[in-house]
């Protein structure tokens, strides 16, 4: 059994709310997925004040850790699938959603959800919605989960009965393509694009950094600074040496500077 986990990101149970519980009914009926839906509003985030001393010193020294930051967290990593959902405010995600993204912006420096499936479903009402289809997948990639590429749905009341198909066959598709994602294997060898991310940061954090910083000691001590990925995959040679020469370069550029940190994106 999958457990899936739906983070919305709308101030109200409407729309959003609506796909997401279409998407995650059609999900069921494939069989063997048990879901939730959070829903952030129902949720005490706070707005990030902009210290860095997640970064730095570490998230635990965040000064609003007793929201529900945490909890969320580990709602992520007690599940296998997640689910990013938002309404298009502005032509990006709305507020509630930015604001738990900014709480959870240390991970992006210090990856982890690694072997989760990630997918996102944005709502539009005229237009901009594929766009953050695209960046809440890329959200993804950096927080560590495999992603499944995600939907933006039109909704503009008064749906006509064409809107209404078009909506329910894109929605029957993403939960076919999700489902179908969550049973792929967990740590899938990555892409020279991937690679090249996880090389140059690793390698800036080792040259630029040192163990007074939290990113320095996390790549430490997770073996990422000997490893050839986040997690253990058997390279090819020719990624292998893409891989080093990858460190080369940015072992090159990084001389000399000292005391900044790089994110690393991956799928
Ligand atoms: C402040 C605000 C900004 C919006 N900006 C956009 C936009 O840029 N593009 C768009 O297509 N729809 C926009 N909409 C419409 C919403 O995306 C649409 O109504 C959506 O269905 C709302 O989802 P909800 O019912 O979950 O709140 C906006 C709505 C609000 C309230």
């Amino acid at each position: 059994m999958k457990r899936v986990t739906a983070f919305v990101g709308s101030p109200r149970k409407k729309h959003t709310n609506d796909a997401v519980r279409q998407f995650l009914g059609n999900l069921q009926s494939l069989g063997d997925v048990e879901s939730e839906i959070v829903h952030l509003s129902d949720h005490r985030v706070e707005r990030c004040k902009g210290c860095c001393v997640c970064f730095i010193k570490g998230e635990e020294f965040c000064p609003f850790k007793d929201d529900d930051r945490d909890l969320l967290i580990e709602k992520m990593m007690t599940s296998d699938g997640v689910v990013f959902a938002s309404p298009t405010y502005s032509f990006q995600v709305s507020a509630v959603m930015k604001t738990f993204l900014d709480r959870v912006g240390f991970v992006f420096h210090r990856p982890r959800f690694f072997g989760k499936t990630f997918t996102s479903i944005v709502v539009e009402g005229i237009y901009g919605g594929k766009k953050v289809v695209k960046y809440l997948d890329f959200v993804g990639s950096g927080l560590g989960f495999n992603v499944v590429e995600g939907s933006c749905v039109h909704i503009l009341e008064p749906m006509t009965e064409k809107d209404r198909r078009k909506l329910d066959s894109n929605l029957a598709a993403h939960s076919k393509r999700f489902h179908d994602g969550l049973s792929q294997p967990p740590l899938p060898i990555p892409t020279f694009l991937y690679l090249m991310l996880f090389n140059k940061a690793r390698t800036s954090i080792r040259h630029m950094l040192d163990d007074t910083y939290r990113d320095y000691v996390y790549y430490r001590d997770k073996g990422w600074f000997e490893s050839d990925y986040f997690y253990p995959v058997r390279l090819n040679p020719l990624k292998r040496a893409a891989g080093r020469l990858f460190d080369y370069s940015m072992s090159k550029s990084a001389s000399g500077k000292s005391g900044t940190v790089t994110t690393t994106p991956h799928s």
